[in-house]
């Protein structure tokens, strides 16, 4: 496996590969993310053999990091997720500075649509979605990969990576990722390391809550009434009771995250977002 800096350097060395499969990260790596790595080195393994690469990148955004936010305290872990990738079937990571990604400040950004983007995770974090995509959008540009494996965990930036990529007419296929859970079915998350012990124990209730509500959505299928804001406030409910700060938990169409009105026979998803302490944890259940 090779590790490269510089955007030259990475042109250099993916020249002449057929196809090109590519996992962005922000490092700090999980078995979420060597589940992507996985999946990139199968495709490429299936279509094309030794004649494809697979590439992850490891860069801490500054864009998408709101001013109060953990972008000082993200941890930087590149030499462990190195180790890690290259038993995982990387051939190549680019990991540049931010001097490499911004040479000077990023004055052209791209926007998604407030409908998909200030929704959700958007509502609580304003420009998070600006900034992924316009450090997505670069990263394919310099990477120019045929395939991209996003986790399903970011739900969310999964749906508005597809949405740039079916807008800006980019040639690459997005490959959406299952979700993996600790035992406890806690979904795993980088900054899952920032629980205490306590904490931890008490993270998966998270995910218990969501399939909480879930199972109330369901149970109310056939019947001419649910209401929506009621239950999704009852699941918030439960969370604070338990010592969280739930930022929302809501029920949503899974093809543009649009509020589901009842009654609904399409596919679903639950979503949520809350803080157990210091730590904010995302997470969500389709059905
Ligand atoms: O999901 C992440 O780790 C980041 O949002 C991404 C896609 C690498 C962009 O910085």
């Amino acid at each position: 496996m090779q590790v490269v800096h510089r955007i030259a350097d990475l042109q250099d060395v993916l020249a002449g590969a057929s196809l090109r499969a590519f996992v962005p990260t922000m490092g700090n790596l999980h078995e979420g993310h060597l589940d992507l790595m996985q999946r990139a080195r199968k495709e490429v393994d299936v279509r094309v053999g030794a004649a494809g690469k697979t590439v992850a990148s490891i860069f801490v955004n500054r864009l998408q990091f709101g001013p109060h936010e953990d972008f000082d305290t993200y941890p930087r872990t590149l030499e462990n997720d190195c180790a890690l990738l290259a038993a995982h079937g990387c051939d190549v990571v680019f990991a540049p500075s931010e001097k490499d990604l911004y040479p000077e400040p990023q004055w052209f950004k791209l926007h998604p649509p407030a409908e998909l983007a200030d929704i959700l995770e958007g509502a609580f974090r304003p420009g998070f979605f600006v900034g992924v995509s316009t450090v997505v959008h670069k990263l394919f540009n310099i990477v120019q990969p045929q395939l991209a494996v996003f986790g399903k965990k970011d739900y969310q930036q999964l749906m508005v990576i597809r949405r740039m990529v079916q807008q800006m007419a980019l040639p690459i296929e997005i490959i959406g990722a299952e979700t993996r859970r600790a035992k406890d079915g806690l979904a795993l998350s980088s900054r899952n390391g920032y629980l205490s012990e306590a904490e931890r124990a008490e993270a998966v209730h998270l995910s218990l809550a969501l399939k909480a509500l879930a199972a109330t959505v369901l149970e109310a299928n056939g019947k001419a009434n649910l209401d929506v804001a009621a239950a999704e406030e009852a699941a918030m409910q439960s969370l604070r009771s338990r010592g969280w700060q739930p930022d929302y938990l809501s029920l949503r169409m899974q093809h543009d995250l649009s509020p589901v009105t009842w009654p609904c026979q399409q596919p679903m998803v639950v979503l949520g977002a809350a803080k157990l302490g210091k730590t904010r944890l995302i997470d969500n259940l389709e059905f």
